[in-house]
């Protein structure tokens, strides 16, 4: 939702591949303002000039009915998602020296049909000829194992908290088969909330102390900003920020402990969901060996804190790159299909197989 990144398999391993500039996630931002619709980092360096022609968080949308979702744009989302599929295309082919017409393409494990139909035709739209789709959790869980071990017996929690998802998924292994045990989750939770906290404890503040009004110019903005403080409270103890913007020399301070207090309601949204998950199994949290942490909300200590406290006696595993390793999953799962691809079929839908 967030961020799109591409992994190909090369002969001597898979690799990441830059698709915004030398980056190697471009942002999930499209803009239509210029006759060519833009994406990536570009988008987000003139967010305030094209506000009105810029939509973002796509994934979030994409695949739902039209009652479900408040929307205010021309384009469908399968459009938009397409736009960010071409340019990552483009930019494989090029990193590739080839055509590709056939991708692995990862969704939440809690898609629906729709929504898996939606991104084919995203896929479709965006001039890939094949796709296939796998679950994140299943894609992130073969990055981890591909060079591990797999014990014999032992329970793994697999945690995803990506921009707007949150995905957890229990596998059981038992005499080294793997084996989806449980999965549940939020569509719409992840850390866009945690975004819309720290936008909402300063809107507050900039009213209730400079009698400042955040209006639908500066809105984006100061999102941008809280997306920085946040990521800034991952691994310092105070972030800050100028206000200059709005013609005040002053800065508006916050700390990690104050951040972890005004989340206190989204973390225990979260706390739902692990009620919800492990009363579909018979197995309770002490009986989690492993917890696996994907996805950049995981950079949080209070996620980091959350876990530890739920699930004492696991091991727990986070990935400095939580992105990459969905993408380096998905790109394991195109060899295996690559080398076991004689029927090869047209629009394969592999997101409800467990491949190990
Ligand atoms: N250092 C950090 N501290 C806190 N949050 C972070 C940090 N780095 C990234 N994030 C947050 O992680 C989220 C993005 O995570 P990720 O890239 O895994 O999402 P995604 O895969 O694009 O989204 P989804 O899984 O919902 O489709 C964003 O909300 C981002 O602000
Ligand atoms: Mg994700």
């Amino acid at each position: 939702m967030t961020r799109c990144c591409v992994a190909v398999n090369r002969t001597n391993g898979t690799e990441l591949v830059a698709i915004d500039g030398s980056e190697r996630q471009l942002p999930s931002y499209v803009s239509f303002k210029e006759k060519d619709p833009m994406c990536g980092q570009l988008v987000i360096n003139q967010l305030e000039l094209y506000a009105n022609s810029t939509v973002f968080d796509i994934k979030q949308i994409i695949g739902r009915n039209f009652n479900e979702i408040q929307i205010n744009s021309e384009k469908h989302p399968e459009e938009i998602s397409a736009i960010l599929l071409k340019h990552v295309k483009q930019k494989i082919e090029e990193f590739q020296g080839s055509k590709i017409d056939e991708a692995v393409i990862t969704v939440p494990s809690g898609f629906n049909q729709n929504q898996k139909i939606a991104t084919h035709v995203a896929a479709d739209l965006a001039g890939f000829k094949t796709v296939h789709l796998l679950k994140e959790p299943i894609a992130a869980s073969i990055a981890y194992f591909v060079d591990r071990p797999i014990p014999s017996s032992f329970n793994l929690l697999l945690f995803d908290l990506g921009g707007g998802t949150l995905d957890l998924c229990i596998f059981k292994v038992e005499k080294n088969k793997f084996k989806v045990f449980a999965n549940d989750g939020d569509s719409n939770l992840g850390g866009r909330d945690f975004d819309m906290v720290l936008f909402q404890h300063f809107e507050k503040t900039l009213e209730k102390r400079y009698k400042i009004i955040i209006n639908e110019k500066s809105k984006y903005r100061l999102m941008l900003k809280c997306v920085e403080i946040k990521h800034a409270l991952s691994s310092e103890n105070e972030a800050s920020f100028d206000i200059e913007d709005y013609k005040i020399d002053e800065f508006l301070r916050i700390t990690r402990h104050e951040f972890e207090q005004i989340c206190v309601p989204v973390l225990n949204r979260i706390q739902d969901i692990f009620i919800q998950i492990f009363s579909k199994t018979e197995l309770t949290p002490v009986d989690i060996n492993k917890v696996l942490l994907i996805g950049g909300g995981c950079q949080m200590p209070m996620i980091q804190l959350f876990l530890h406290k739920r699930f004492p006696k696991a091991d727990h595993f986070c990935d400095e790159s939580p992105d990459g390793m969905v993408a380096i999953g998905a790109a394991y799962y195109s060899s295996f299909l690559m080398n076991n691809s004689s029927n090869s079929v047209s629009k394969k839908d592999s997101s409800n197989c467990s491949i190990m």
